[in-house]
């Protein structure tokens, strides 16, 4: 029979769902989006999404989850067999394994790339004393965007060592367990990150107008320059693709990590003011802090030159300009990457540990050979990416089809098995068992009818649309991109093969057949 693992603590579990949720996205992805989409009047179709569309999948996976843990699975795959009470579910469940195992392979190395900033910030490689030059030449050297296999020449093996570090750290706490591991990690390292994030934001806010000969680039034109609404956005279809995107991508719905998180809770847990309070620290990371830092920060120095529609251009090329210039630059880059590694590994361990999970109690591994197969696909993945990093497309290719597209199906997936297969009636009653809140019922007619809607006008807008058939386009003409389109269906057939044999191993060893006479209680 098989064990079961269980979260330590309310706090604990807590913690762990917030470190999933607060991200590269809160501090990087989120400043850009609002920027690009109309400042403070994206925070119109933002907060609907999040009021549509977020908090109330989050529940839907939070009670789905423990609903599948209590009966003893913990990967979807399992928790969709359950759900559905029949083991043919069980492919559905496969892309809440693919999609976190693909995204885990590009953003480990973004966490890589922060971890080797933040090292530099220590080194003082990147203060302009050590003369690093034109900043936008150096990242594009230190990712080895010119030219495939570049970050494999002798000169990048520095950042080939923090990537293998970054690999080992996530391993090592994935290994440990729940409890042991991301939970205990999670603990320690949330209240750190959110320190230092404050540090952070505290020194940007009392910056004033450092440059007497541009009094404009003082801190309220910064903020001005994120939060001045232009309400002609909104007539822009893509405005509200991107804020139910930002909303996904952030919160960490739709990927197939709450679901797993949660299954790891016991029937009587809370889940309804767990959720809420994971979701609403993300909340405060992304809007409060994330929405104060970056583009304020980058407007004081740069001005009107802020490079607000590149994640990356911001993050890794503006902010060291800031850094340059910022009296006692060097320490607060340093604690700003350190931050954002922090804010990236409690991220990256949540992609895993579903896999994980699957491959222990699909195909009845121990940890240590589940660990040895992941590590070793998720390195061939990132070895992927790694080497083609021209001008990061096998990244791109990678972040919009599974990172953006798949993940709406998911979450599509997700609310009609739990609008109409689990049915709301038995999913509010789930939700409530143990719960420290109750929870309006119109959120369940929500659950049931606008939130699929809205996520199938999503999915037609997003495959509809421009970015799509930029994508397609880059597919045909370009090699690359091919490629890590052929590689994302090797990787998904070899899912579906793995989960194919576990259902397979299931159906023998009866794990299904009481649950088609159980009783509701
Ligand atoms: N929510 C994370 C962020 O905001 O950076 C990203 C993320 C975490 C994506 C977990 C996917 C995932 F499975």
């Amino acid at each position: 029979m098989h064990k079961s693992e269980n979260w330590g603590t309310r706090i604990g579990v807590i913690l762990a769902v917030a470190g999933s949720a607060v991200g590269l996205g809160n501090f990087l992805r989120f400043p850009g989006q609002v920027a690009q989409n109309g400042g403070g009047a994206f925070m119109i179709p933002y907060f609907i999404a999040l009021l549509i569309l977020g908090i109330p999948l989050c529940w839907a996976e939070w009670t789905m989850g423990r609903y599948g843990g209590v009966r003893g699975f913990h990967s979807s795959p399992g928790i969709f067999s359950v759900l559905c009470k029949t083991p043919k579910a069980r492919y559905m469940g496969t892309i809440g394994l693919l999609i976190p195992l693909i995204i885990y392979m590009y953003y480990v190395l973004i966490e890589a790339w922060c971890l080797g900033y933040a090292i530099s910030y220590l080194d003082g490689s990147l203060m302009p004393a050590n003369n690093p030059g034109d900043y936008g030449v150096f990242f594009d050297n230190f990712i080895g965007a010119n030219s495939d296999g570049a970050l494999l020449t002798a000169e990048h093996n520095w950042f080939l060592g923090v990537l293998l570090v970054t690999f080992g750290l996530n391993f090592f706490f994935l290994y440990r367990g729940i409890t042991k591991g991301i939970e205990a990690f999670c603990r320690v390292v949330m209240p750190i990150m959110a320190m230092l994030a404050i540090i952070v934001l505290i020194r940007v806010l009392t910056l004033g107008t450092p440059d007497p000969a541009h009094p404009d680039q003082n801190v309220i034109n910064g903020l001005g320059k994120l939060w001045n609404p232009d309400f002609s956005k909104l007539a822009n279809p893509s405005t509200w693709l991107a804020a139910s995107g930002q909303i996904f991508f952030s919160l960490s719905v739709g990927f197939g990590v709450i679901i797993n998180y949660a299954s790891y809770l016991r029937k009587k847990d809370d889940i309804a003011l767990s959720g809420l309070t994971a979701s609403s620290m993300n909340e405060f990371f992304e809007v409060c802090l994330g929405g104060l830092i970056t583009i304020p920060a980058a407007f004081i120095f740069l001005g009107n030159a802020v490079p607000t529609n590149s994640t990356f251009a911001l993050g890794f090329v503006a902010l060291p300009e800031v850094f340059a210039h910022m009296p006692m630059g060097q320490l607060f880059g340093f604690l700003w990457f350190f931050m954002l590694f922090i804010a990236a590994i409690t991220s990256s361990l949540s992609m895993l540990q579903p896999v994980i999970a699957f491959f222990e109690e699909g195909l009845g591994l121990k940890r240590h050979a589940s660990a040895a197969i992941l590590g070793l696909i998720s390195m061939l993945g990132a070895g992927f990416v790694v080497y083609f990093s021209k001008g990061t497309v096998a990244m791109d290719i990678m972040d919009f089809w599974v990172g953006t597209v798949l993940l709406v199906v998911l979450a599509l997936i997700q609310a009609i098995l739990y609008g109409w297969v689990l049915g709301i009636e038995k999913g509010e009653k789930e939700l409530h068992r143990g719960s420290h809140i109750r929870i309006p019922h119109f959120i369940q007619l929500i659950l049931k009818y606008v939130t699929p809607l809205f996520l199938l006008i999503i999915f037609f807008m997003f495959i509809t649309g421009e970015d799509a058939a930029k994508s397609v386009k880059a597919i045909q003409d370009n090699p690359v991109a091919k490629m890590t389109m052929m590689f994302i269906l090797v990787i998904f057939g070899f899912l579906l093969l793995m989960v194919h044999i576990a259902g397979i191993r299931w159906e023998k060893e009866g794990r299904f057949d009481h649950l088609l006479e159980e009783e509701d209680d």
